[in-house]
């Protein structure tokens, strides 16, 4: 049996989305069916839609996503129909080097729907990072979903899927920041605030936010930032250095993705301390730094995809703290919006308007 359904499309470079029915297949071995009820809005949909990821054109986007299990395929038992699910773009394998030694928020070979979604006149859709979920109903492998507590808000819930978790757990998983730390974080869009979040979380003792824009800088705030620096109108380093005591921050969380910011964080933290890269760069970025201050600097300089997160550890340990009040993940859904309204969400992001446009079914 198949579904028809109704999905937001990129159909080409640049072009804008559309509102298409597409044809859902029933579940096969390993795979799970989801109705959706919110999916946010993220960069890297837009990203998609410019052809900045691959060109596998058709897309079906939107990948920060929560819904309910409507019937799952032959040997899935991890979730059952009627659970209410986080989706998750790291089904981990098990198997690979990574996963062999333990390491498994590395895997390098997570699993994904082996059956095609398709438009009406069988062309396959290509799913936003494996999920596709700008869509009423989506298909993708069991892994996929992870079970979290069915009292949750959707619109928030759905939003570890993606850049809140990445941001959380560049602080937490990555940085590894502890009690009494002091914390930076460069750029304060969706991720960013999502790191001042994680690093309350993990008992920073100073919260330093950085961004060009005071509307995000007061967002920040709200997420328990205990200092803001408006970079436009003062050095980021300097007024890092200053808050802290003239040595940088223990762990300084780079959330843009460019080559200038990167510097900034490499400058503003401590002596030993940690540098971690969540914004993603373009391909054309170079970074220049000299070679004898990454040796004296020492510390540790990293990267972290997804936050390193684990999402059967993650997601539901998260929904409980927000559950219990301690992570404000409503503060992240700044507008909620139908499936027709994505394109205007693009726009709103490209102005720095929202931190999340979460569009809810
Ligand atoms: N690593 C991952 O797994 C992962 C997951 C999701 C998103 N991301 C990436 O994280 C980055 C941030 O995503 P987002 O959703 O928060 O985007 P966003 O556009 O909401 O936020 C970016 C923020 O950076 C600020 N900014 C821009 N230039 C700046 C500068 N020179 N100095 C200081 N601040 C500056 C902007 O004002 C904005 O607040 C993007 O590169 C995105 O692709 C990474
Ligand atoms: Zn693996
Ligand atoms: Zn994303």
């Amino acid at each position: 049996m198949t579904h028809q359904v109704r999905a937001v499309v990129a159909r080409g470079k640049g072009a804008p989305v559309s509102l298409e029915t597409i044809i859902v297949p029933d579940p096969g071995p390993g795979e799970a069916l989801v109705k959706i009820e919110a999916c946010g809005v993220c960069h890297t949909d837009l990203h998609y839609r410019e052809g900045g990821i691959n060109d596998d054109f058709p897309f079906l986007l939107g990948h920060e996503a929560a819904g309910v299990v409507e019937s799952v395929g032959e040997g899935v038992t991890d979730v059952a129909p009627g659970d209410f699910v986080i989706l998750n773009w790291r089904a981990v394998c098990g198997q690979c080097r990574a996963c062999l030694r333990g390491e498994s928020w590395y895997c390098f070979n997570t699993h994904n729907a082996k059956q095609k979604m398709t438009l009406l006149d069988g062309t396959e859709l290509s799913p936003a990072l494996g999920i596709g979920a700008f869509a009423e109903k989506t298909l993708v492998a069991a892994g996929q979903c992870t079970k979290v507590d069915p009292t949750a808000s959707a619109a928030a819930a759905g939003l570890l899927g993606c850049g809140v978790m990445a941001g959380i757990g560049a602080a937490i998983n990555t940085g590894n920041v502890g009690r009494g730390d002091s914390v930076a974080v460069i750029g304060c869009g969706g991720v960013g605030a999502a790191a001042i979040a994680g690093a309350n979380l993990a008992g920073a003792a100073k919260v330093i936010a950085v961004d060009i824009d005071d509307r995000k800088l007061a967002t920040a705030e709200k997420l328990g930032a205990t200092h803001t620096v408006n970079s436009k109108d003062a050095d980021a380093v300097e007024a890092i250095r200053e808050l802290t005591g003239g040595f940088g921050a223990d762990v300084v969380i780079e959330a843009v993705g460019r080559p200038e910011t990167y510097k900034q964080a490499f400058y503003a933290r401590d002596l030993a301390g940690t540098v971690v890269l969540v914004g993603v760069p373009t391909p054309e970025m170079k970074l220049e730094l000299p070679l004898l201050d990454v040796f004296g600097r020492g510390g540790a300089l990293k990267s972290s995809w997804y936050g390193d997160c684990l999402p059967s550890r993650d997601f539901p340990m998260l929904i409980d703290l927000y559950l219990q009040g301690r992570l404000d993940l409503d503060a992240f859904v700044t507008e909620t919006i139908a499936l027709d309204e994505v394109e205007k969400a693009f726009e709103r992001m490209h102005h720095g308007d929202v931190l999340r446009s979460v569009v809810v079914l």
